[in-house]
């Protein structure tokens, strides 16, 4: 099979053929990827994240060093002196596991201490922890609304928000743009019981901002209640790095703060923030949770020293600012389309599958580490290299990114 014909998405489901005659399919468009060495997916790091960090070369076994743009891990918590000592007293205080579900045993101390300093730092009433963001956002959803309501998205939503609307209508809205919002909420109005508006914070693919304020704005107007997944906000935007409400200064108005925990904070897990009744609501029928063993205590541990790191430390969110600023002009001056990002998220954006793939085959054999963007997780004529930035990048990094970028973008035509 020439697997530059085809895209993951036209396996997705095969006419007439069952889930093993799929794999098998599905098997020869991997090989030739991988023969082509276009598959760039699952490298295995022997270090963990890190500005640079040691990866074990797929096709040749060897161990590389490689300047890693492809970390959500903005403030580099995951290796902060604080984040680990803390994480590692849990572990000797409390062991390895949670040994339960939340409601049924599995309840720690510390769970409960980060749940109370989480709604604290989201302004809200009252906050849940989950295991992982796409649980909790999906969980939310699914136990919130049923079939008399409906979810209004933005087109860009992530996908755990979608998923989490399969019990509900929904809804989509044109990517950040008020006036479709508005026409779907008036249309919307009469029609359901329950309207919620959901939005990213920040979108992960795009670095964009939702426009929160107008947002919030407008859904109450309509009559609808807002949530936002602030998984690429929490630490990023804000004077405090509280997030997209903060950046608006709009806290307090947003009715569901929902986020990761895995990603500026540095370790595993995912967070809903609401009003008290609320939040006690979703503890009693979202699935995800109830059914699910509660985090663990290391990550529980490491994530209450986080979030202090993060209030005590805004010289790392400084950096990250200082770098983001530095590598936009850098990559506008060459000539790159970066969309409208404006966060540590800078997706350059080709619309071209095949070239995605090969520049990014380049970037990895320059032991440059960034991601390929291409279709069904975005659009075809939006494939992009998606490159994402931490605080502790230093100038050279970004530097010899930028070198490696403009070649390839030069060689590829693309500047
Ligand atoms: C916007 C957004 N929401 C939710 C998630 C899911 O979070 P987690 O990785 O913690 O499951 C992600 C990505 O991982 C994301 O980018």
């Amino acid at each position: 099979m020439d697997s530059t014909k085809y895209s993951q998405a036209d396996f997705a489901s095969i006419e007439g053929k069952d889930i093993m005659e799929r794999a098998a399919i599905f098997a020869e468009f991997l090989n030739d990827t991988r023969e082509r060495r276009h598959l760039q997916y699952r490298r295995v790091s022997l270090s963990g994240s890190a500005p640079v960090m040691q990866v074990q070369d797929p096709y040749t076994g060897q161990i590389r060093d490689m300047i890693y743009f492809g970390s959500n891990d903005y403030l580099n918590l995951t290796r902060h002196p604080r984040v680990i000592k803390a994480g590692h007293e849990a572990l000797d205080k409390y062991g390895a596991g949670a040994g339960s579900v939340p409601l049924l045993g599995g309840t720690l101390d510390i769970h409960v201490r980060l749940e109370e300093d989480l709604a604290r730092f989201k302004a809200c009433e009252a906050a849940m922890i989950y295991t992982s963001g796409f649980g909790s956002n999906a969980g939310t959803l699914i136990s919130l609304l049923q079939k008399d309501d409906c979810a209004i998205l933005d087109m860009l939503d992530h996908a755990s928000i979608v998923d989490g609307c399969i019990n509900t209508n929904i809804r989509y809205f044109s990517h950040n743009n008020m006036e479709s919002l508005e026409r779907v909420l008036k249309r919307s109005r009469d029609k359901y019981r329950t309207k919620l508006v959901v939005v990213d914070g920040v979108y992960s693919m795009d670095g964009d901002i939702a426009k929160l304020d107008q947002i919030v704005e407008l859904a109450h107007h309509y009559g609808a209640y807002v949530m936002v997944d602030e998984a690429h906000a929490t630490g990023v935007i804000g004077d405090n790095g509280r997030g997209t409400p903060e950046h608006f200064h709009i806290e307090g108005k947003v009715d569901i703060v929902a986020g990761t925990l895995s990603k500026a904070l540095g370790a595993v897990g995912g967070f809903i923030a609401a009003s008290k009744p609320l939040i006690d609501l979703i503890r009693f029928y979202s699935r995800s949770y109830i059914f699910s063993t509660a985090m663990t205590p290391q990550a529980a541990g490491s994530l209450i020293e986080a979030l202090k790191v993060i209030e005590e430390e805004p010289e790392l969110r400084q950096k990250l600012w200082d770098n983001i600023r530095y590598f936009r002009k850098g990559l506008t001056s060459i000539g790159f389309d970066l969309g409208n990002a404006e966060t540590a998220i800078f997706p350059i954006i080709i619309g071209d599958d095949l070239k995605v793939k090969e520049i990014c085959r380049r970037c990895h054999e320059e032991n440059l580490y960034v991601n390929p963007v291409v279709y069904p997780a975005v659009s075809k004529k939006l494939s992009r290299i998606r490159i994402s930035l931490t605080a502790g990048h230093t100038r050279e990094h970004m530097d010899r990114a930028l070198d490696i970028l403009e070649s390839l973008g030069k060689e590829y035509s693309i500047i």
